[in-house]
């Protein structure tokens, strides 16, 4: 293995703590556990003697309405896209569809495979497709067709891993999954943006049995297991999933509606609102670099976003909204006075 750089996340690592205005975090706030009525005492969890994979495996495995053994429980979404890759890519082609989250086309690279972009040759069992769904960072859902194609190849022996990260930003009764749709792909999701949950480090990958058995077996070669503390609550927030789904809808709704407004008005870029996603891509006219261009909004207006080129944007930046309605438009606002110059 050759590792390769994590560009985004070097980048906003070394800036976040000069940040006025974090709009770059993808990830809802913190929630405030215990006023949530969730029991985050370790003493409690440390007394009770029970299997903490498989309770948690229990609630995913109802909501998506599959099997515990479909389920494998990562360390967030990133350790299921690299298990992913290491189990089914050797020998592969990876197809990763441009502007997408960098680690789905750095990791394959760090593995050795050889990456195209264009989804457009037949579909083989060499070829591997990888992406987002919703898209990091346009927040766009994939259409039907494009559901349809994903199913064809996998039919056709290609290996379709599909990172449903934000999924649940459409705010359905119950997650929605292309996996619902085909049980030959292989999809992925996290605590870390929708529930807020990063400090956790709680994700799954589900996949029929065959895949998901390969895909534990990686898995317990990498991290093991999961931190059975982190499972303790996570469980506990599934079984509230109603509460923190009217959280997420209350700050995704007045934030986006601040977004919007901010669309219309600013002068110099164009906004592609998300359909499923604290994020959209905004676009500048000229030809400065977006990585140069970030960091001068960083430096005069104190705003962090993150750096279209880093997923294959050039001349855009992701901009989050995660932030309290307050502080989010004064940071709004920041952007659009820099812009504007
Ligand atoms: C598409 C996508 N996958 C995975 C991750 C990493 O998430 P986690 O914290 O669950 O590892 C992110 C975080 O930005 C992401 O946007």
């Amino acid at each position: 293995m050759r590792p390769m750089e994590f560009r985004l996340y070097s980048w906003l690592i070394k800036r976040s703590q000069e940040a006025r205005f974090n709009l770059a975090s993808s990830g809802l706030t913190e929630p405030d556990l215990p006023k949530m009525g969730i029991d985050t005492s370790y003493e409690h969890f440390a007394s009770i003697h029970v299997n903490h994979e498989q309770m948690m495996k229990e609630p995913i495995a109802e909501l998506y309405g599959v099997d515990t053994e479909n389920i494998v429980l990562t360390s967030g979404a990133s350790e299921a896209i690299f298990i992913t890759f290491a189990a089914f890519g050797g020998g592969k082609t990876a197809l990763v569809p441009l502007p997408n989250y960098e680690p789905i086309f750095v990791v394959p690279r760090s593995l050795g495979m050889r990456v195209g972009h264009s989804l457009g040759a037949p579909p083989r069992p060499d070829l591997m497709y990888a992406l987002t769904d919703p898209n990091n960072p346009t927040g766009l859902c994939l259409d039907g067709d494009e559901e349809e194609m994903l199913i064809e190849a996998a039919g056709k022996g290609a290996t379709v891993f599909v990172n449903e990260t934000y999924k649940e930003f459409t705010f359905q009764r119950r997650p929605r999954s292309l996996f619902q749709k085909d049980e030959n792909l292989i999809v992925c999701s996290s605590m870390t943006k929708f529930f807020g949950l990063g400090w956790l480090r709680i994700g799954w990958l589900i996949a029929d049995r065959k895949k998901a058995g390969k895909m534990t077996q990686v898995m317990r070669l990498l991290s093991g297991h999961n931190s059975e503390y982190s499972l303790y609550i996570a469980r506990q927030v599934l079984a509230k999933r109603g509460e923190f789904v009217k959280r997420a809808r209350e700050t995704y709704v007045d934030n986006l509606a601040l977004v919007k407004q901010f669309a219309k008005m600013a002068d110099g870029v164009r906004v592609k609102l998300p359909d499923a996603a604290p994020f959209c891509l905004v676009q500048y006219k000229g030809r400065e670099s977006s990585i140069r261009l970030a960091s001068e909004l960083l430096r005069r207006k104190g705003v962090l976003v993150s750096p279209g080129d880093y997923f294959g944007a050039p001349r855009s930046f992701r901009m989050c909204f995660t932030l309290d309605g307050p502080l989010l438009a004064r940071g709004l606002g920041q952007v659009s006075d820099f812009m504007a110059k």
